[in-house]
C-alpha cells in the first residue's frame, strides 16, 4: 500500500512541474461603513503589503474584508451583522480592483439591501460590475489562504477544527467538496432524527445511510488527495521551517487505504446499519466523515504536533500553509492572496526572515499585520508599508 502511495505521489510530481502562476494582486481596496472603517480607499502596488499600528486600529478588519472575497464567512467567521459599522446604518461594502493576467477585475461584496428572506441576512457579490449568482462564483476568480492568531491552537486542540481547516483547503481545489459535505451532514441529521423518534422505517433509514456512505467516501477521497498533494509540496520546501508529516485518519479514509471506493461504501453502509441502536441511545453518530482528523507530526522530531511547543506548532502551520500557497499557485495557475495576521508573534528572528524569504520566492501578494514595524524590516525593501490607526490608513 505504501508503495502505491509513493508511486501516486511521484506521478503527482511528474505531472505538475513548478511553473509560474498567473499574476494576481490587489491594486485598490475600497471599504464603506465596514467595521471601524467609515470610508477607506487604499491603492497598492503588486508587492507584499505590511500593515502596522497600535492595537485596535483596524489591521485585522482590513484582512477580514479581503477574506470575504472568497466564499464563506471570512477569517473571523463573523456573522454578517457584525461587519456593519456601528455608528451608521448606511450599508457596508468592500470592493477591490485586482490585477490579473487578463487585466484589472473589479470584485465587490456588501450588505444585501434588497431585504432579508427566511434565510436571514445575506451578502451580495458583484464581479466585473455585474451581480454574481452567489458567493461560490468568487472561488472562480480569487484564491486565498490565511493564518490568524485564532489558528494558534489548531494543531493542539480537537479534531473538529483541523477537519474544517482541511475541508477549507479542499474547497479551493475542488469546488464540489462543499456540496458533498453539506449532503453528508444533511443525511446524518435526518438519520439521527428518525432514530431519536424511534422511526423503524428500514428503507428510509437505509436510503439515508446510503447517502451518508457515498458522500463520506467522496469526501474522504478528496481529503486524501489534498493531503497527498500537500505532502509533495511539503517535500519540495526549503529547510527553514520544520517539515510536517500529514495524514487524514477516519473511518472512510482508513477504508480507502486498502479498498476501492465501492467496497469502502459497502463497509460504511454496514457500519451505519450496525450502529443504529447505539447511535439512537447516544443521540449522535459514532463514526463517519464528521469524525475524521488531520494528523500532523513534526518529522525531524518524530513528535505529534500537539506535543510540540507553541512556536514549533506555529512554524509547522506556516510550513503547511506555505506549501499550500505554492500548490494553489501551481495547480490553479492563479496566485493566491496570502493573509498573515499578527504573524510576528511566536516567531524568532531567523524564522521571521525565512518566512519573508519564502513569501518573496512565491511571488504572491502577502498581506502581513503586526504592531511593530521593526519586525518587518527584513521584508521592507520588497514590500509596501502602511500605518493603520483608528480606521484610517497612512
Ligand atoms: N462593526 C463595527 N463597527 C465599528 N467598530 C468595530 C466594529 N467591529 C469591530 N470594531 C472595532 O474595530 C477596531 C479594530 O479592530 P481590529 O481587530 O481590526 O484591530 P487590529 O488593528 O487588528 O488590533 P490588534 O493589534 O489588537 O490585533 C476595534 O476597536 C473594534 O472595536
Ligand atoms: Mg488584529
Amino acid at each position: 500500500m505504501l508503495a502505491a502511495r509513493e508511486e501516486a505521489e511521484t506521478q503527482l510530481r511528474a505531472e505538475a512541474p513548478l511553473s509560474d502562476s498567473e499574476p494576481f494582486s490587489v491594486a485598490q481596496v475600497t471599504l464603506s461603513n465596514y467595521r471601524n472603517y467609515a470610508d477607506l480607499c487604499l491603492v497598492c502596488a503588486d508587492t507584499p503589503v505590511v500593515l502596522t499600528g497600535a492595537n485596535g486600529g483596524g489591521k485585522t478588519n482590513l484582512l477580514e474584508a479581503l477574506s470575504l472575497l472568497v466564499p464563506g464567512r471570512g477569517l473571523r467567521r463573523a456573522v454578517l451583522g457584525d461587519l456593519q459599522n456601528r455608528v451608521t446604518s448606511e450599508p457596508w461594502a468592500a470592493a477591490v480592483e485586482v490585477r490579473t493576467a487578463a487585466g484589472v477585475l473589479a470584485i465587490g461584496t456588501g450588505k444585501d439591501v434588497s431585504g432579508t428572506d427566511e434565510e436571514g441576512e445575506r451578502r451580495v457579490v458583484h464581479i466585473d460590475g455585474r451581480p454574481a449568482r452567489g458567493q461560490n462564483m468568487l472561488a472562480e476568480h480569487v484564491a486565498m489562504a490565511w493564518i490568524t492568531p485564532d489558528m494558534d491552537r489548531l494543531l493542539a486542540e480537537g479534531a473538529s477544527a483541523r477537519r474544517k481547516f482541511l475541508d477549507r483547503l479542499v474547497y479551493s481545489f475542488d469546488p464540489a467538496h462543499g456540496g458533498r459535505v453539506q449532503r453528508y451532514e444533511k443525511a446524518m441529521r435526518e438519520r439521527l432524527r428518525l432514530l431519536r423518534e424511534g422511526m423503524v422505517e428500514a428503507a428510509w433509514l437505509a436510503g439515508l445511510e446510503d447517502e451518508m456512505a457515498r458522500s463520506a467516501v467522496a469526501i474522504a477521497a478528496a481529503r486524501r488527495s489534498m493531503a497527498a498533494q500537500l505532502r509533495v509540496a511539503i517535500d519540495e520546501s526549503g529547510d527553514a521551517f520544520p517539515r510536517a508529516d500529514i495524514a487524514v485518519r477516519g473511518a472512510a479514509e482508513d477504508l480507502l487505504d486498502t479498498n476501492p471506493a465501492l467496497l469502502a461504501e459497502d463497509a460504511l453502509r454496514a457500519t451505519f446499519l450496525r450502529a443504529r441502536d447505539e447511535d439512537a441511545r447516544a443521540g449522535s453518530c459514532a463514526t463517519g466523515a464528521h469524525r475524521s482528523d488531520l494528523r500532523v507530526v513534526h518529522r525531524a522530531k518524530n513528535c505529534s504536533a500537539d506535543l510540540c511547543s507553541t512556536g514549533e506548532q506555529k512554524a509547522l502551520l506556516i510550513a503547511i500553509m506555505l506549501a499550500y500557497v505554492r500548490l494553489v499557485a501551481r495547480q490553479r495557475r492563479m496566485a493566491p492572496l496570502f493573509l498573515l495576521d499578527d504573524i510576528a508573534a511566536h516567531l524568532d528572528d531567523y524564522r521571521r526572515e525565512a518566512l519573508f524569504e519564502e513569501i518573496r520566492a512565491t511571488g504572491v501578494q502577502a498581506w502581513l499585520t503586526g504592531t511593530d514595524p521593526e519586525n518587518f524590516a527584513a521584508l521592507m525593501p520588497h514590500a509596501q508599508a502602511f500605518h493603520v490607526e483608528n480606521g484610517r490608513i497612512f
